[in-house]
């Protein structure tokens, strides 16, 4: 009786001392695993005189409960402190201010592009695009310009071999949408181009929509009518038009086309010259010989084409003076839009 006393007070004096789950664990062991102090009182029971066996076996007992309920009870204060710890190494000041990721926008260039793609949609055009890398064939002679024709001098040229060159504009989109599709065709085409060419008005690499209709009874008027109303919708509804006749090799007739100047409204200024209009595209109607390179019977079809620049309408929309300025990717500039 006295061995199971003295083993109540080492297993009470332990346990005071124990301060982790870890511990309480090895504690637990030392005296109820299977070679445990109390196991083996247990198992010494046999070798006990039978009188004391009884009184023995029920101090045991009682020990062996005792040391079990000590262990669960200090186990869940154990647990309910680490857990406590836990929570206070890991927890956060919700007061301290946030840290705030930088939100991107969508740049002047391509605001524009899609105010003029989703005007056009709302004509029932197409979208279409064509690669930048482009065959001098698509680029230029399919396009009525053959090589050593002085018309390819408008356009200075990145060749990158003999028949492959940057293309200089989105018209080369015409002739690969004619190739593959059959008229009616209401298509616009915007993209990149690359021309050798650098100063406030000019960057090597710009944005242009190339557009145009073809079907079996497209006339001028047509083309007059679509680009009016994609001008009062893109800037102002009352914006004088004016169609002055021009050339171009892959359309007959052609025109440039202005616009009333926004700035001075027609009185003359700085950014129209004085003469009280701005240029805002170039069009016509497809040439036959167009056509006939596309496999298109010109008596049958007719058709209108027209292009423009990105830059040029968005540097009028935003009264930028300098082109140049899209594509330095300055933020204080990139953020006003
Ligand atoms: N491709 C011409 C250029 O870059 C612009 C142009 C003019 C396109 C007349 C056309 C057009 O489709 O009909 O200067």
């Amino acid at each position: 009786m006295e061995d199971i006393l003295s083993l109540r007070h080492s297993f009470q004096e332990e346990a005071e001392s124990a301060a982790s789950l870890l511990e309480l664990q090895h504690l637990k062991i030392k005296y109820l695993g299977k070679k445990g102090l109390v196991t083996a009182r247990l198992k010494a029971l046999s070798s006990v005189p039978p009188e004391l066996r009884p009184s023995f076996g029920k101090a045991v007992n009682e020990i062996k409960i005792f040391i079990e309920e000590e262990i669960d009870r200090m186990e869940a204060l154990l647990k309910q402190e680490e857990h406590k710890k836990r929570a206070l190494s890991e927890s956060v000041d919700i007061t301290l201010p946030g840290k705030s990721v930088p939100f991107g926008r969508e740049h002047p260039i391509n605001i524009t592009l899609s105010v003029i793609t989703g005007i056009f949609a709302s004509m029932g055009f197409e979208v279409e695009e064509g690669p930048e890398v482009e065959l001098d064939y698509y680029n230029f002679e399919a396009l009525n310009m053959p090589k050593y024709h002085p018309a390819r001098d408008m356009q200075d040229t990145f060749y990158v071999s003999d028949d492959v060159v940057l293309r200089t504009h989105t018209s080369p989109v015409q002739i690969r949408v004619m190739e593959k599709r059959k008229p009616p065709l209401k298509i616009i085409a915007p993209g990149k181009v690359y021309r050798c060419d650098a100063d406030i008005c000019h960057t090597p690499m710009f944005h242009q929509v190339e557009g145009f209709m073809v079907d079996a009874d497209i006339s001028f008027s047509d083309l007059k009518g679509v680009l009016e109303l994609f001008i009062h919708s893109m800037f102002d509804k009352e914006t004088p038009v004016r169609f002055r006749p021009s050339f171009f090799p892959f359309t007959e007739p052609s025109a440039e086309v202005d616009i009333g100047c926004i700035f001075c409204s027609g009185r003359g200024c700085r950014v129209c010259k004085d003469t009280g209009w701005l240029e805002i595209l170039g069009a016509g109607m497809i040439h036959p010989r167009v056509f006939e390179f596309v496999g298109y019977d010109p008596e049958i079809y007719s058709g209108f084409a027209f292009g423009m620049g990105i830059e040029r309408i968005t540097m009028l929309k935003y009264s930028i003076d300098d082109i140049r300025i899209f594509f330095e990717n300055d933020l204080r500039f990139l953020r006003q839009f």
